[in-house]
């Protein structure tokens, strides 16, 4: 775990994604998300699962962290906290995995969890083996 901004970071970071989980707009899914997630310079961004009532036009909890992130000048992170109101911890989906392609080193750190706590910690790479990234288009 040796890129992850650290234990005290990615506590702050779990606290923080369990207050955004309160702020889930999800009345389609009932299923509420929270996001946290560490810049490489320490700042913390939170985010939410913002639903819509086309169904398509949703927004994940990790996505919303790094469209916040990214808006406001950061592009380097260490680690994201994901947590669901459930017992079972719910990886990242493939489009926030395509995401995180973009900005994220192969040994950022994606810790899973609920309420309670973080539950499993993965690399990126291990999630998403073989990303389609910008060095394909800068070759
Ligand atoms: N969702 C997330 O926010 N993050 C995930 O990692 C999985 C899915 C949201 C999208 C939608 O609002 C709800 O969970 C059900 O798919």
């Amino acid at each position: 775990m040796h890129n992850s901004g650290g234990r005290d970071s990615v506590k702050a970071a779990w606290e923080k994604a369990c207050q955004s989980l309160s702020h889930s707009y999800s009345p389609y899914s009932r299923f509420s998300v929270g996001a946290g997630l560490v810049a490489q310079n320490g700042i913390l961004y939170s985010g939410c699962n913002v639903e819509n009532a086309t169904y398509g036009a949703t927004i994940c909890a990790e996505r919303t962290a790094f469209l916040k992130a990214i808006s406001e000048g950061n592009r380097s992170f260490s680690d994201i906290v994901i947590v669901t109101d459930t017992v079972k911890p719910t990886p990242p989906c493939a489009l926030c995995l395509q995401t995180m392609a973009e900005f994220c080193a192969p040994d950022f750190m994606i810790h899973i969890g609920n309420l309670n706590g973080i539950s499993v910690s993965y690399r990126f790479c291990e999630l998403l083996t073989h990303p389609f990234g910008p060095s394909y288009l800068l070759d």
